[in-house]
């Protein structure tokens, strides 16, 4: 695990588009696993300062986002559909036919994961996975539970997650109650994750999920046992971690 102290969110998202930005030049065909919420907002627009500038292309790119909320299509504001429009996908050239994220109105859940995990199979493994933390420690939508979740799955999301994304909606009885996800089988078989996470509200967390026990009820300690994941955030997220002998 390599850890990257960033001295502030635009020092942590320019960190991170380094490491995307690497990744696309070396295989510009190559799969990016991709994630949402305000974490990554800078590494999206720095990507997209990179295209605009001619120094990277997206054109064979295949993007898979991590998860979707049910009950809201593709054109409601807070559908991760949206944020992913408006964040990144028309800023840059990436083809429509290599977009994927979950259908959040399909109308048979069940099928819906297996379709999305026939696309995960059938792209092959995932090149980067960029992920954030929630604040129970979810990755992707896998929140935490008894055992580690496999496989695409629609999840019943934890109230405390509830609150923490009721900040983007009008009204917290707004935020959908289900959503899904990616399996944590799908993120650790990704040949790199990059991780970030900011502010000091996420120190506690990030202090659990990598130097406590690997548990399911911290989905994202499962993240020590991976053999390329760096972890990229800023000072106040670092702030409780005990051991900085492997900071970079
Ligand atoms: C949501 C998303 C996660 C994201 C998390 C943290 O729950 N499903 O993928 O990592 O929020 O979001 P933020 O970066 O806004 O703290």
């Amino acid at each position: 695990m390599k850890i990257i102290v960033a001295k502030n969110y635009r020092e942590m998202s320019e960190r991170a588009a380094d490491l995307i930005f690497a990744e696309v030049l070396l295989k510009p065909d190559c799969v990016l696993g991709l994630a949402t919420g305000s974490s990554p907002l800078g590494v999206y627009a720095s990507l997209s300062t990179r295209y605009a500038e001619g120094r990277i292309q997206f054109h064979d790119v295949t993007t898979i986002n991590l998860d979707e909320y049910q009950g809201i299509d593709g054109n409601h504001e807070q559908s991760y559909r949206y944020y992913m429009n408006q964040n990144l996908f028309q800023h840059i050239d990436i083809q429509e036919k290599n977009i994927y994220i979950p259908d959040g109105l399909a109308r048979d859940p069940h099928k819906e994961c297996l379709r999305y995990d026939q696309i995960i199979h059938e792209k092959g493994r995932i090149d980067l996975q960029l992920l954030g933390l929630g604040m129970d420690g979810h990755i992707g939508f896998n929140e935490p539970a008894d055992s580690f979740t496999t496989g695409t799955h629609l999840v019943k999301l934890d109230p405390s997650t509830v609150d923490a994304n009721s900040r983007f909606f009008k009204r917290k009885e707004d935020v959908p109650r289900y959503a899904y996800t990616v399996g944590i089988d799908t993120i650790m078989q990704a040949r790199k994750v990059v991780m970030l996470v900011c502010g000091a509200a996420k120190a506690e967390i990030v202090q659990r999920a990598f130097e406590g026990p690997v548990v399911p009820q911290v989905p994202a300690s499962i993240l020590q046992l991976h053999p390329d994941f760096t972890l990229v955030m800023d000072q106040e997220a670092s702030s409780m971690l005990m051991h900085s002998g492997h900071l970079l």
